[in-house]
């Protein structure tokens, strides 16, 4: 239990004791930090419901708080606020608590549970975009936070591989090397083994047949042809396809390694292709397929909605399957192979209905049962100082090695002074680099649109990735010249002064976050926490000098502090998504 939740429970005790709803006792962090630490506002809520003076309940419940423990400058004030602090005593002694705690008091309540976490979501065949940027890094926290909180954490990229796009491919390639023997109808044998294009041919195949098509009514035609050809399950194609897929996949995963997101699973769209069938034979037999315009879909709506709730189209009228159908059976074959207790999309928010739609679909079939917990994250746009969704210098779409690259050479920029061997100083940029691209992103409330700011992102001071990376390293620095002087660790004792007390204050409130961020889905607020614990320690270190204090106790105390410090902010770095240096 944290101090917060500590003082509630003695506060509660406090208006029981006084005659009033327990309930009421509830303390929060105070809004007036000059003032106190913590403030409680249900002497102000007792007096309307009682009928009495707020000003003599507050005082007689002060009275009580300022006899435990727990609490120091315990004060009434008008009209019937109480304003208190915690004590210096208790605060130290829970940071005793989580010192030989490595789970900062966090309960595992996911233990025994799968949760599937769908995320990444790139498009075999064509060039990663920024809206699976965000999804990649927003996931690959989200998969760390349900990994921390106990659950068997399943990534699965889900990658986009049963579109189009495949058509498109395979035209161009007949186009440009028709005596392959994919095209070859009577061909019997094997096909090769060794794919007839690279990555680079591939990067440059997709654009340009997507071009052409949008010119080339004939050619539009023939990849639609091949796409559905591929779709019924053409040999020939199919052996293609696997090349574009086993191509395509190698490359990606280079990408998603550079940016340390990693998937379990490498499904994607085509995997779950055997499913449609027998869903669909389901859906009819239930009744809940409707026609509409010669196409098929399942009636979501529901009474109450406040806003139009489309039906979820399930098959067109040309016969053809849509991404609905395709997430629905994504999610027969989950329940079937995995036995997932949650589900959590990760993608850009204009897929909002898309997911509304589907989750209903399921529940309504009974694909899953009514509490499967079901959850989509919709994140905003990333967009350049311009507004308008990033682009790259040269104005194309983005290459996420591209992206990296400038970061990481924005961080080397940055680093002229330090003095670190060449190679080193060139990893160290790396590894900065995508902190300072990761916090950029994650430090926003994911909801929302952000600017991509290069600069800001990348400098060692304020709000940023670098910045907490740059804390963690000065911490283990004095760690380190500590163990040298023969320094060691010790009791942490109660504050001296009002940095300390913050410092200790903030670490005391780790396990609360962590909680938060996972129920909210909010990255964000674990590095709203490192940053302000960054802060809070770095006043600290301004204003005592560790090394040279005399007091023993005191300076193994804060050995103690520093350590806890640099455990909480790394622990967290690490469900965000990366990592620090050595040095830098
Ligand atoms: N490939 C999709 C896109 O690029 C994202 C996939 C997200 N996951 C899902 N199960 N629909 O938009």
């Amino acid at each position: 239990m944290n101090l917060q939740e500590q003082m509630t429970l003695e506060a509660a005790q406090a208006f029981e004791s006084c005659g009033f709803d327990p309930e009421l006792g509830r303390i929060n962090l105070s809004n007036r930090p000059d003032l106190c630490e913590y403030q409680c506002n249900g002497a102000l809520a007792a007096a309307k419901k009682y009928h009495k003076n707020p000003m003599e309940i507050a005082e007689a419940v002060a009275a009580r708080l300022a006899a435990s423990p727990l609490f120091e400058n315990v004060q009434a004030i008008k009209p019937g606020f109480i304003n208190l602090n915690a004590s210096a005593a208790a605060a130290a002694a829970l940071l005793e608590d989580l010192k030989n705690d490595p789970r900062f008091d966090v309960e595992t309540i996911g233990e025994g549970r799968t949760a599937i976490i769908d995320y990444g979501g790139a498009n075999v065949a064509k060039p990663l975009h920024v809206g699976h940027l965000r999804s990649a890094i927003i996931g690959e926290s989200l998969k760390r936070l349900y990994a921390f909180m106990g659950y068997d954490a399943v990534g699965d990229v889900h990658l986009g591989d049963w579109g189009l796009q495949m058509g498109l491919v395979i035209e161009a390639v007949k186009d440009a090397q028709p005596d392959l023997p994919y095209f070859d109808e009577s061909f019997t044998g094997e096909y090769p083994s060794k794919a007839p294009f690279t990555i680079t041919d591939l990067e440059t195949i997709y654009p340009a047949a997507s071009a052409r098509a949008k010119e080339d009514a004939a050619f539009s035609e023939r990849a639609h042809a091949a796409t559905f050809k591929l779709q019924q399950g053409d040999p020939g194609y199919t052996a293609l396809f696997r090349h574009v897929l086993n191509v395509s996949k190698a490359d990606l995963k280079k990408n998603y390694d550079a940016l340390d997101v990693h998937f379990e699973l490498w499904k994607g769209e085509s995997d779950v292709q055997p499913y449609i069938a027998d869903m669909m034979a389901d859906f009819e037999k239930q009744g809940i397929l409707k026609e509409s315009e010669g196409a098929l879909v399942i009636e979501v709506a529901r009474p109450d909605d406040t806003k139009e709730v489309p039906p979820c189209l399930v098959q067109k009228s040309d016969g053809a399957y849509l991404y609905a159908t395709t997430d629905l059976a994504t999610i027969v074959e989950r329940e079937k192979l995995y036995h997932p207790a949650e589900y959590c999309y990760v993608t850009d928010k204009r897929q909002n209905m898309h997911f509304e739609q589907v989750f209903r679909a399921a529940k309504l079939s009974g694909i899953v049962p009514q509490d499967r917990v079901l959850f989509h994250l919709g994140y905003g746009t990333m967009n350049g100082k311009d507004g308008k969704p990033f682009k790259t210098r040269s104005g194309g779409v983005l290459r996420l090695e591209y992206l990296l690259k400038d970061v990481i050479d924005a961080v080397y920029a940055r680093m002229a002074e330090i003095d670190l061997p060449e190679e080193e100083k060139k990893q160290t940029a790396a590894v900065i680099g995508l902190a300072a691209l990761k916090y950029g992103d994650l430090s926003n409330q994911a909801t929302k649109d952000y600017v991509f700011d290069l600069d800001r992102f990348s400098s060692f001071e304020g709000n940023t990735g670098p910045y907490i990376l740059y804390t963690v390293v000065r911490i283990r620095s004095i760690l380190r010249k500590a163990r040298e002087q023969g320094i060691a660790a010790g009791t942490i004792l109660p504050a001296v002064s009002a940095g300390e007390k913050e410092l200790q204050l903030q670490l005391g409130r780790v396990g609360r976050t962590v909680q938060e961020s996972f129920e909210e889905k909010a990255p964000h607020k674990l590095c709203q926490f490192i940053y302000e614990l960054s802060n809070d320690f770095s006043a600290f270190y301004r204003d005592n000098h560790i090394l040279k204090e005399e007091d023993k106790a005191r300076q193994s105390s804060w050995i103690s502090l520093l350590e806890l410090t640099e455990r909480e902010l790394i622990t967290l770095c690490r469900l965000l998504g990366f990592d620090a240096p050595e040095r830098m």
